[in-house]
């Protein structure tokens, strides 16, 4: 995996050989984003396989199961890691033998990798729809080929309007506090030769009364039943602007990032270290022993969200009726 953290300094690629490694470097957004740490949480329980000395299958499931709370218990929000986990737990669980079990599970794990691929690239079709030429758009965090396998999903929707022959360009906010607008959703995009204007967060107000903007497109962590959407603190903020400013405001998002089961307050929204708040890299920006509040994620409400992006089409209000008939 590339580490995220030395982004957009340094290129450098970490190789994990234990389960362990992989939780810790969820854990320290090495690797981040929803559909990233799904598949690296897959590959997490591949290498627990691999590691097992089980000499029988019961064993094994035991070596497993443990393995998947160490990953799960990483990051709690987006629901994507869980689920990956989960299906990987599946795959092992209709096996009978130790071999056929350590085969199952990476079978499964490439599988997840293939498919999310796919999955973003079927997102980046419909979402390519929605934008016309000479359109400017505004992302928030990372939704990106970082946070995903490959190609992204909000990110994902502007490279298949590029493909089409569309000419996009991007207002990708800063996403204080540890930046992966600036530092990530900035450096892939001038990789791939979109043009891509950084934004301080604080501006987002501005941007948007001034018009330099046609539309928001973000990722998503966790999308629930009713349409409520956990994304990259900011994000509700963002959502609040652009319904004031009339800018439509989507969400581009794949079905592992749909949870069914739970409702907002049912959902633990990640608490990070003051640090990140206090300081950038090594520098000091706020005194010493003050409060500080960092959560890493907020909650959209669906009447401000203009539709939700899947790799089985785009779904609109009202979501509890769009989002049970996506399912069915
Ligand atoms: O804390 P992060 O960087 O993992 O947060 C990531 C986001 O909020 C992304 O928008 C989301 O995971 C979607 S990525 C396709």
């Amino acid at each position: 995996m590339i580490d995220q953290t030395k982004l957009p300094n340094n290129l450098i690629f970490v190789k994990c050989t234990k389960h362990v490694e992989v939780a810790n470097a969820i854990k320290k957004l090495v690797i981040r984003g929803a559909p990233a740490i799904c598949v690296a949480g897959a590959y997490g329980l591949s290498l627990a396989a691999l590691e097992s000395k089980a000499t029988t299958v019961n064993e094994l499931i035991h070596d497993l199961e443990n393995a998947q709370k160490t990953l799960f218990e990483t990051r709690p929000t987006a629901v994507n890691l869980s689920w990956g986990l989960e299906k990987v737990m599946n795959s092992a669980k209709t096996c009978c033998t130790i071999n056929d079990i350590k085969k199952s599970v990476i079978r499964t794990a490439n599988k997840l990798a293939n498919d999310d691929v796919a999955t973003n690239m079927a997102i980046g079709k419909y979402g390519s729809e929605l934008l016309d030429d000479n359109e400017i758009v505004m992302t928030h965090c990372n939704a990106g080929a970082l946070a995903t396998v490959s190609y992204g999903t909000a990110l994902g929707v502007i490279r298949s309007a590029k493909d089409l022959g569309k000419k996009v360009k991007v207002i990708a906010t800063e996403t204080r506090p540890i930046q992966q607008g600036s530092r990530l959703t900035a450096f892939e995009l001038k990789h791939d030769g979109i043009e891509v204007d950084v934004i301080p967060d604080t501006a987002a107000g501005y941007v948007m009364g001034n018009k330099l903007i046609n539309k928001v497109i973000v990722g998503a962590d966790r999308i629930l039943s009713t349409g409520h959407v956990f994304n990259k603190i900011g994000t509700y903020q963002l959502a609040i602007l652009a319904k004031y400013h009339e800018i439509p405001f989507y969400v581009a998002a794949p079905l592992s990032t749909f949870d069914l089961n739970n409702k907002p307050d049912d959902i633990i929204i990640e608490q990070r270290n003051a640090n990140e708040v206090t300081s950038i890299g090594n520098q000091k920006t706020a005194p010493d022993d003050i409060g500080v509040i960092n959560p890493a994620f907020d909650i959209t409400p669906p009447y401000l969200i203009s539709g939700i992006i899947t790799e089985k089409g785009i779904i609109i209000q009202p979501y509890d009726a769009s989002i049970k008939k996506l399912f069915d």
